[in-house]
Formats: structure tokens, sequence, C-alpha cells
């Protein structure tokens, strides 16, 4: 064989080889992606970040029909980084900055000694309307949490199988408790926002630090101090953010567009991981680190001398109402 018919025949082989090698992509640029059977795999590849694999729908709001969209994996990726990152230091921020409060100042006391006489704080209606928003936004935070670090921190311990049983539970919960959570902070709002008006007595509250860092300091306040108005309005106006991103997050027809839509979506994690954060402080405060606190909503009573020390104007208003400077105020009764 000459060298003239050897190179013909290596640049036969050398085509074939190539042929076979292009094969799938043509294959991928005539996919057929209405065939009964098609290759997921190379659809995929065969997908630019533009385009995407829809089905047919007879909803009205079209966007629904989108199934796979690369450029929405890679938005998904960025904005599970952010939220992700945000989520966990709240949590871990709050847990952090608490754990050194409750070392360097130790549980909040009563200076005095505890009167035995209770005075009534909050009603039952109180109560309920505190405990229908507590309980489900502890159900919604920690569903939502589980949606943002689950497949991090929950799925490599629990495997597949379980993790998506209660990640499959907690999105519908997710879905269904934000009703009852929106109930709960529109009662709230009714039943407390007159005691969460700004006055001149916060200002004093905050110079004085509220008296929770120093012992034996305890400036005056009403029924509610400006620590709690804070509290009061984060919950009011963080809830309400969220309670709206999350019902157009459960209808996107009304969030407007695609973008619109997955803003909503960052805007919904943000404000979610700021509410936490402050409200692991408020468990904090309302149960462990201070004496006492637990009862208010507990119960509904609390000692007439916490009170004095707490809430002292309120106690004056309360015993003006009853009439006499020194009698114990309205709704008072000896502790059992
Ligand atoms: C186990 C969880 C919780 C405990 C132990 C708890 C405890 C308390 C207590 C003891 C009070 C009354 C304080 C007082 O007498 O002055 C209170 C008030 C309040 N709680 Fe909670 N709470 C919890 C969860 C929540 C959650 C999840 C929210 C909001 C989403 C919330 C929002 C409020 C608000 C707005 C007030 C009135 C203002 C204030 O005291 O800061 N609480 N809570």
């Amino acid at each position: 064989m000459n060298m003239k018919n050897l190179a013909r025949r290596f640049g036969a082989a050398l085509g074939v080889v190539t042929l076979l090698a292009l094969a799938p992509l043509a294959q991928a640029q005539q996919i057929n992606p209405t065939a009964e059977s098609v290759n997921a795999d190379v659809l995929l590849e065969a997908l630019q970040d533009d385009q995407m694999i829809s089905g047919r729908i007879s909803i009205p709001d079209q966007r629904a029909s989108g199934l796979i969209k690369p450029d929405n994996k890679s938005w998904r990726n960025k904005h599970t980084g952010l939220v992700r990152t945000l989520s966990i230091a709240a949590v871990v921020g709050a847990v952090v900055i608490l754990g050194l409060f409750y070392m360097i100042r130790g549980r909040i006391m009563i200076d005095g000694k505890m009167s035995g006489i209770r005075i009534l704080r909050f009603s039952a209606f109180e109560r309920f309307a505190h405990w229908l928003m507590a309980g489900s936004f502890i159900v919604l935070a920690l569903t939502g949490l589980n949606l943002v670090l689950g497949r991090i921190i929950i799925l490599p311990w629990l495997g597949e199988g379980a993790f998506s049983t209660i990640t499959a539970w907690g999105k519908v919960s997710h879905n269904y408790v934000g009703w009852a959570f929106m109930v709960g902070l529109i009662l709230s709002f009714i039943v407390w926002v007159s005691h969460n008006i700004p006055d001149k007595v916060d200002a004093k509250w905050i110079a004085q630090g509220g008296g929770i860092f120093k012992k034996g300091v305890h400036p005056p306040a009403k029924k509610f101090n400006a620590g709690q108005k804070v509290i009061f309005w984060s919950v009011m106006l963080g809830g309400t953010a969220l309670s709206v991103s999350g019902y157009m997050l459960l209808f996107p027809i009304i969030a407007g567009t695609e973008a619109d839509w997955q803003f909503i979506q960052v805007v919904h994690g943000i404000v979610a991981a700021g509410l936490s954060f402050i409200i692991i402080a408020h468990i904090y405060i309302g149960s462990v680190g201070m004496e006492g606190a637990i009862d208010a909503m507990a119960k509904g009573d609390v000692d007439l001398n916490w009170a004095k020390e707490h809430h002292s104007l309120w106690v004056e208003e309360m015993q003006a109402d009853s009439g006499k400077k020194d009698a114990p105020p309205k709704a008072a009764h000896p502790a059992e």
C-alpha cells in the first residue's frame, strides 16, 4: 500500500470516528420533547440558559407551564446562598449573643421578695391572640428554615427518605399555618396597639438601658416598655411583610412577572431571618431570661412586686383605677 492510499484510508477512518462522536449532539438539536420517551440528560444538555421546557396547561397563569429552565436554577443557587447565609447568621448570632448575655448578667431576678399578691396582666383573649400568633410563627419559622437549610443540615443526618417526607409535610404546613399566623397577628394588633404608641417615658427607659444590664435599676414603664414596643412593631411590620409576600408566593399570578416573584421570594427569606433573630431574643427574655415573666402569658397574672419593678407606671394606673393609692390594683388576689 503506497503512502497516498494509506492517507486516504486514515482520512476515511477519522471521518467515521468524528461522525460517531458528533452523533449525540446532532441528536440533541433534533430532540422532540413531546416524544414518548426522551433522554432527560440529552434534553437538558441541549437547553440554552434562556430556553425552557414547557408543557401544556389550561389555567390562566401561563408561567406555570414552565417545567425546566436552566436560568432559574442558577438564580435559585444565588438566592439560596444569600438567604441561607442570613438565616444561619440570625439563628447562630442570636444564640451566641444570648449565651454571652446569660453568662455575664445571669437571669434577671426580682430584687424584692415575691409579695404573694397576684395581679391580672393579660386577659384570656390577649393570651389566645399571643399564642395563636406565637405558635404559628414557630411552626412557620421551623418549616421555613428546613426549606432553606434542611438540605445541608438535616438531609445528611436523616437520609433522603425521611428528609423528603418531613419536607413535603413541612411545606404543606407552611402554606396552611400562614393563615393562622395572619389571624393571630391581626388580633394581637387590635388588643395591644394602644399600649405600644411611643411616648416620653420610653426615652428615659432607653437612656437607662432598660435596667437590663445592671442589677437594681428599674426605669419606670407603662404596660409595655420601650424594648417591648420595638418587638411589637417589628412583629407587626415584619409579620405584615411576611404575610403579603407569602400570599404572593402562594398565588404567583398576582406577584407580577417571574422576576418580581423571584424578588419577593428573596424579600420573604430576608425578613423571616431578621424577625427570627428578634423573636429568639424575645423568647429568651420571656422565659428563662427573666424570673416571673412567663407567668404573664402562661397563667395571665403576675406577682405585684414583679409588676412594680418592671411596669411601675402601669401598676399606678391600675391603682388609680381602683380608687385608693395604696390599694392593690384591680383584679389582684392573694396567691393560692
Ligand atoms: C415560646 C415562645 C414565646 C414565649 C415564651 C413568649 C413569652 C411572652 C411573654 C411572657 C410576654 C409578656 C411579657 C410581659 O408580661 O410584659 C410576651 C409578649 C409578647 N409576645 Fe411572646 N412569647 C413567645 C413567642 C412569641 C412569638 C413567636 C411572637 C411573635 C411572632 C411573640 C410576640 C409577642 C408580642 C408582640 C408580645 C407583646 C410585646 C412584648 O411583650 O414584647 N411572642 N411573650
